[in-house]
């Protein structure tokens, strides 16, 4: 699927009935080949989105992956990086791409740092997380920054209700719900949960100020607003 170097599709279907973090062991080699790996495009933009905001000391990457976003890190931190993920084989792979970054394998949930960084990002990651775990997620980000730190990720306007990209997620996210009701270990992800205002609540109740930036770059929608914003959280 995808390309000849991707994952076919019945490796997909295994990982798929899989748990979150055995399906990532299983698709790491081949994870970069799919349409799941963050965009350079989209990588490019947040870099030039953040540069202005720096300079950043020392940089976190939660859900690292194969390390799409440590390369957003290199660009904008001027101290050491660290990426975070609890699939050994997408460390593994990151640890080829980045050989420079500190790899450190955790469930972001029971992240293990305190007061360390200065900017956190992540990317394609927050559908992994329900929504109740959401708060205790961005608890764990606000303990690790530094006070004053960053934390920073794109935000994707959501597709139009009744298009077909609506319809699309919709139907995933139906079918997840199915696969989870009836298979344990669950594969937790959801396209639809990660939304504005419970995101823009749940970072302000973990103790952050909220700023949104519309990522020009990336376009305007008809309507004027922006295809896609940088959600910009400090700890005070
Ligand atoms: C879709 S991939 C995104 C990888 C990379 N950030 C990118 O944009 O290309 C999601 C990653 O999140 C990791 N992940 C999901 N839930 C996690 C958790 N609770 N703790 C640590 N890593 C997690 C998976 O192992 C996987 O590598």
């Amino acid at each position: 699927m995808f390309s000849p170097q991707g994952p076919t599709a019945r490796e997909l279907m295994v990982q798929a009935l899989s748990s979150v973090e055995r399906g990532y062991d299983l698709l790491a080699a081949r994870f970069d080949e799919t349409p799941f790996r963050t965009s350079d495009r989209l990588l490019a933009a947040v870099s030039d989105a953040l540069l202005p905001l720096g300079p950043f000391g020392r940089g976190l990457d939660l859900c690292c992956g194969t390390g799409a976003g440590l390369s957003v890190l290199e660009a904008v931190c001027t101290d050491a990086i660290t990426g975070v993920d609890f699939s050994t084989g997408m460390l593994a792979e990151a640890r080829r791409a980045h050989p420079a970054a500190t790899l450190v394998r955790a469930n972001v949930l029971a992240l293990p740092f305190t007061s360390v960084f200065d900017l956190a990002v992540s990317f394609g990651a927050f559908g992994h997380f329900l929504p109740k775990e959401q708060g205790p997620l961005f608890a764990r980000v606000h303990a690790a920054l530094r006070p004053g730190g960053t934390f920073a990720f794109p935000l994707p306007a959501p597709p139009r209700v009744g298009s077909l990209p609506y319809w699309t997620l919709f139907g995933f996210d139906a079918v997840m719900r199915v696969r989870n009701a009836v298979r344990r270990p669950p594969f937790v992800m959801y396209y639809r949960t990660f939304r504005l205002a419970d995101v823009r609540a749940n970072l302000e109740r973990a103790g952050f100020t909220v700023e949104l930036l519309p990522m020009e770059s990336l376009g305007r929608r008809d309507d004027g607003s922006p295809q896609c914003r940088l959600v910009v959280a400090r700890r005070a």
